[in-house]
């Protein structure tokens, strides 16, 4: 990656913690639990990350959550993502994490809050990052089990910020979320969701209109429907997209054919995520660098882009 790149001051909007678990620290914690893996080693694991849709990856990515147990377990997977921040002038993070994925297992949620935390404010003295967490509720379960979760979480109100919306988008529109984010907001937090990955443009207003969402996460279809891109234009609502997220998950065929800096010269707020970078090939300096490789995006525009990801930030 250009020393340049690196460089510049950026914030991560766009980050399932979950989806930081590289295979190596994977491996080591089904060891340390004691938890039988069904690929041989991490070279046979990282030869899995070949996906066609959004729907394999997931499948993936909950089974390989299945290693995180203990607390030190959510400590250790939240330093690394730390200390790859550091690495790369990442000062500020709004990570996702998903309760459901954890409780429905039989861990607390408590578990998980605190080692979580305990990371994150460790993070925040030892280097420098300053946080802002985020609730993810899963949207192929019903929304009854997302009010559950919700309550769960509510003892801890202040070690989060907002909650999200993530997992399987078609077929699960954000208007089924709609109680329970009005829930979430008049307990002062903030709302994002998932629309427009592989959902249509609808999911986006319906994101905006009835979850009243303050940042659309990923929004790449967004530039299919013309009063969309005006109304984010206007109201300047900020998009995280994840340039390699989009590419392994086949959003589109090749990063020549992405359309952030397209969208970024039309005067919407986007901002460059990893999304799931132990999965999709890189955390957020090689999402840079890609879209400088393929999509000759200049230092200009670099700039534009991390300081639109300082200024999208929540907290
Ligand atoms: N989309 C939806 N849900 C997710 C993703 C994603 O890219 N990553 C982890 N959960
Ligand atoms: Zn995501």
């Amino acid at each position: 990656m250009p020393e340049w790149l690196n460089a510049l001051p950026k914030a991560e909007l766009h980050l399932h913690l979950e989806g930081s678990l590289e295979p190596e620290l994977l491996f080591a914690l089904a060891e340390r639990n004691q938890i039988a893996l069904p690929w041989a080693d991490v070279e046979t694991l990282r030869a899995a990350y070949a996906f066609n849709n959004l729907q394999e990856f997931l499948d993936l990515y909950y089974a390989g959550a299945n290693v995180l147990r203990t607390e030190q377990d959510f400590y250790d997977l939240t330093w690394a993502y730390l200390q790859r921040c550091k690495a790369q002038n990442v000062i500020h993070v709004e990570p996702f994490f998903d309760p459901q994925t954890h409780t429905d297992r039989g861990i607390p949620f408590e578990v998980v809050l605190r080692g979580i935390q305990q990371a994150l404010l460790d993070g925040e003295q030892q280097l420098g990052i300053s946080h802002g967490l985020i609730l993810s509720f899963l949207r192929h379960l019903p929304e009854e089990e997302a009010f559950k979760t919700l309550e769960q979480a509510m003892p801890f109100r202040d070690a989060f910020i907002g909650v999200g919306l993530d997992s399987s988008e078609k077929g699960f529109p954000p208007r089924l979320f709609e109680r329970v984010f009005a829930k979430a907001r008049s307990e002062g937090l903030h709302a994002v969701a998932h629309a427009g990955e592989e959902g249509p443009p609808e999911y986006i207003w319906e994101a905006l209109d009835l979850l009243k969402i303050k940042r659309i996460d990923h929004g790449v279809r967004a530039i299919e429907d013309e009063r969309l891109m005006q109304r984010i234009i206007d109201e300047q609502i900020p998009l995280t997209v994840c340039p390699l997220s989009n590419i392994k998950l086949c959003v589109f065929e090749h990063m020549g054919q992405h359309n952030i800096l397209e969208m970024l010269e039309r005067g919407v707020k986007v901002t460059v995520n990893s999304d799931d970078p132990a999965y999709f090939g890189g955390y957020v300096g090689e999402n840079f660098a890609a879209l400088h490789q393929h999509l000759g995006m200049t230092e200009a525009q670099a700039k534009r882009l991390a300081q639109n990801s300082l200024d999208a930030r929540l907290v």
